[in-house]
C-alpha cells in the first residue's frame, strides 16, 4: 500500500486531504465529523477578536449558472466567522484532546498589529498545530480601500507577517494569499522575506455573480444590493494551478492549495507543481465529508499505478515541464484523428472548427466529420469541444 501522508511545516498529515476553513470547519461537531470521516486535518473558519463586530449578510451563497445549467462554481459573500477566537480556542483544544493526531489549524484575520498578535497568542496556547493568516478574504477591508485584501499589498504583506512571526513562539505561520494580484512571486517572497513558514495559494477570486434579468438586479440580491462574490469551486482550479507553480518555481516556499480542488485528480495536480497537502471547501459543501473516501482511493490507486511509494515521490514533478512559451520546443504541425466508432455525430467539432478554427473539418455525406489533413494544423479545439473522451486525439502530423 502506498504511504499517503505528508509533511507539510514539519506537521505529519495521515493524507493530503484539508478542510478549508469554511462553514464546514465553523462548528465543533461538523469538524468531528469530518475527522470521523477520514479528513487528515482542518483548518477552522477564520476568527477574530472577542467583541469583533462580524456582520453577516444573508443570502450569502450563489451558484453560477450557464445556460440555464448549474455549473461548477460557486459565489460567496461569506464574511470571517461570527464565533470569536475565545469561543474558537475551546473548539481546537477539544479537537486536539479527542483527535491529537489530526492537525488541527487555527485561522486569524485582524485589523491592527495588536489584534493578530492576540490571536496568535490565544490559538498557540489553545493547541493549535499551525496558525494560518487571511490575508485574502475578498470582502475584506484595507484601511481606507473598501474591498482590498491585504494580500494586495506586498509591503504590508512583509510588515504584517513580520508582526506575525514575531508573537508566534511554537506554531508555524502559513499566509493565505490572494490569487487577485499582478504578481503572486512578489507576494509569496514577501512572506519568505519575513520568515513566513509557508503560504496557503490561493483562495478565491474577487467576482460578480450574474444579473437576474427579471429585476436587473445583481446577485445575490441582499435586500436590493450585492456586493462581489468570492468565486471558488473547479471553475478557478486551473488560476490556483498556475499560483501554486508559480511559487514553487519562483520561491521553494512550502505550499497548501487551496481553490477549485474537487477530486483526488485535482488534488494530485495541486500536488505535482508542488502542494504539499490540499485543501477543499466548495467540493465538501456540495457533497459532504464522505468525499474523503473517494479521494483516498483514488491517491492511492494513482500512487500505486505509478510505483510511487509516497507523497514526495510525486510532490513537484510536473514543475520541469513549464516553462515561457519562447523556450516551447518547435515540433511540426499536429494532426487532428477523430475516431469514427466513438464519434456521435454532434457536430461540435465541425462547427468550432470553421468558425473558431481553420475550417479544417467536413461533414461527409452520412454527416460524419472527416480531418482536413492540409488544413489542420492541430490547434486542439476540436479536441476541446468534444464531449466523448477519447474521441479526437491530437498527432504529430507525419506527413
Ligand atoms: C462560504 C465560504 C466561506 C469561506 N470562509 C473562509 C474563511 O472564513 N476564511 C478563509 O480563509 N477562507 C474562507 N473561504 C475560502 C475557502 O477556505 C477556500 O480557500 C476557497 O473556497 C477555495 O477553495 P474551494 O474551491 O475548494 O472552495 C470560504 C469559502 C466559502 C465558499
Amino acid at each position: 500500500m502506498p504511504d499517503l501522508r505528508t509533511v507539510f511545516c514539519g506537521l505529519r498529515f495521515e493524507n493530503p486531504f484539508v478542510l478549508a476553513a469554511a462553514p464546514s470547519t465553523d462548528d465543533l461537531d461538523m469538524v468531528r465529523r469530518g475527522y470521523e470521516a477520514g479528513w487528515a486535518g482542518a483548518v477552522m473558519k477564520t476568527t477574530s477578536v472577542p467583541g469583533s463586530a462580524v456582520p453577516l449578510k444573508y443570502p450569502m451563497i450563489t451558484g453560477l449558472t450557464h445556460e440555464g445549467r448549474r455549473v461548477a462554481a460557486m459565489g460567496n459573500i461569506d464574511l470571517i466567522s461570527e464565533h470569536h477566537a475565545d469561543e474558537v480556542c475551546k473548539r481546537i483544544a477539544a479537537l486536539k484532546k479527542e483527535f491529537p493526531e489530526k492537525i488541527t489549524i487555527g485561522s486569524i484575520m485582524g485589523s491592527q498589529r495588536s489584534d493578530w498578535e492576540t490571536l496568535v497568542g490565544m490559538l498557540e496556547q489553545a493547541g493549535a498545530d499551525a496558525i494560518e493568516c487571511s490575508f485574502s478574504c475578498p470582502q475584506g477591508t484595507l484601511g481606507s480601500k473598501p474591498g482590498a485584501m491585504l494580500g494586495q499589498d506586498v509591503k504590508l504583506v512583509k510588515e504584517v507577517t513580520g508582526w506575525i512571526k514575531k508573537a508566534a513562539k511554537r506554531c508555524p505561520v502559513v499566509i493565505k494569499l490572494t490569487p487577485q494580484v499582478a504578481d503572486i512571486v512578489e507576494a509569496a517572497l514577501a512572506v519568505k522575506a519575513a520568515k513566513g513558514d509557508a503560504v496557503c495559494a490561493s483562495n478565491t477570486i474577487p467576482a460578480l455573480m450574474g444579473i437576474n434579468l427579471d429585476t436587473l438586479r445583481p446577485i445575490p440580491d441582499v435586500g436590493g444590493m450585492t456586493s462581489y462574490s468570492g468565486l471558488s469551486g473547479p471553475a478557478i482550479k486551473p488560476i490556483t494551478l498556475r499560483v501554486i507553480a508559480e511559487i514553487s518555481r519562483h520561491t521553494k516556499m512550502p505550499i497548501t492549495g487551496t481553490g477549485g480542488a474537487s477530486t483526488w485528480q485535482d488534488a494530485v495536480e495541486f500536488m505535482l507543481v508542488g502542494a504539499r497537502n490540499v485543501q477543499m471547501c466548495t467540493a465538501v459543501m456540495k457533497e459532504g465529508f464522505r468525499i474523503i473516501e473517494h479521494l483516498k482511493d483514488g491517491l492511492s490507486e494513482f500512487m500505486e499505478r505509478h510505483q510511487f511509494q509516497k507523497t514526495d515521490d510525486f510532490i513537484g514533478y510536473a514543475l520541469r515541464f513549464i516553462t515561457t512559451h519562447d523556450k516551447l520546443p518547435n515540433i511540426s504541425k499536429g494532426l487532428s484523428v477523430i475516431e469514427d466508432k466513438k464519434c456521435i455525430r454532434c457536430n461540435l467539432c465541425y462547427v468550432a472548427c470553421r468558425d473558431g478554427g481553420h475550417a479544417a473539418i467536413e461533414m461527409d455525406k452520412k454527416r460524419r466529420p472527416r480531418v482536413i489533413r492540409e488544413k489542420c494544423v492541430g490547434c486542439g479545439l476540436c479536441l476541446a469541444v468534444c464531449p466523448v473522451a477519447g474521441c479526437i486525439r491530437i498527432e504529430p502530423d507525419a506527413a
